[in-house]
């Protein structure tokens, strides 16, 4: 199977989570193929909170009602990829720049399910360099504090966040202890979020597999 096929047989599992009311979606490739099932079964739930300008645009442009987090309460669930995760289901997170709206709509909800081919499975997080958003003015002495916890920051060039910020993208981290480095990171002056979901972890890992869809619970 393509890695593609393993993405859209996990988006195609993820629908039997789908509650009715409204459900937060994530961003990037896996994501949008949720998005398209999602569109197959559109009388089943009310609508959904977008965790990026991108999404709400493939959401709307399937006729799925998008509505402002504002204005709904608590969601039952939140369905979006990953970058990385481990068998304790934290993840990184942000390789398509919408962690910070990623991780808001995260906390809003009950269920976090994350949707991930194989290769996204690791032992130990860092390999894919960690993005962290950063308000552009103080990017860089984040960068430089960055470098003091062993990082090599690196700018992603011509990006703009939603959010109006720029992303640093660490290369050199091992991360054996992610909810210490998520809890630091956040204590950097000028950094909006980090791309590490330790802290919150996913509650349900769909993992697609050549053997089929693996589910995987924290605590497994
Ligand atoms: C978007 O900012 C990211 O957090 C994505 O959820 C993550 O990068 C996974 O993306 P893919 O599904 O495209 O691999």
């Amino acid at each position: 199977m393509t890695q593609d096929e393993l993405k859209q047989a996990v988006a195609r599992a993820a629908i039997d989570y789908v509650p009715q009311g409204i459900i937060g979606v994530g961003t990037g490739s896996t994501a949008n193929f949720f998005i398209d099932e999602l569109a197959k079964v559109k009388g089943r739930f009310d609508g959904a909170v977008a965790s990026s300008e991108a999404t709400a645009q493939r959401l709307k442009s399937h006729g799925i009602a998008v509505y402002e987090l504002n204005n709904v309460g608590e969601l039952e669930i939140y369905v979006d990829g990953a970058d990385e995760i481990t068998k304790h289901l934290h993840m990184v997170k942000g390789g398509g720049g919408a962690l910070t709206r990623e991780k808001i709509v995260a906390a809003c909800a009950k269920k976090f399910i994350c949707l991930a081919d194989a290769s996204k499975l690791v032992d130990v997080m860092g390999k894919f360099p960690l993005p962290v958003e950063v308000i552009p003015m103080a990017r860089s002495y984040v960068a430089r504090e960055l470098v003091k916890l062993g990082g090599q920051p690196r700018l992603r060039e011509g990006f703009t966040t939603d959010n109006g910020n720029v992303i640093l993208d660490v290369l050199g981290l091992t991360i054996m202890n992610p909810v210490e480095l998520e809890t630091k990171l956040n204590q950097i002056v000028g950094v909006v979020t980090n791309g590490l979901f330790a802290l919150r972890p996913a509650d349900v890992l769909l993992l697609g597999t050549a053997d089929g869809v693996k589910t995987m619970k924290a605590g497994d």
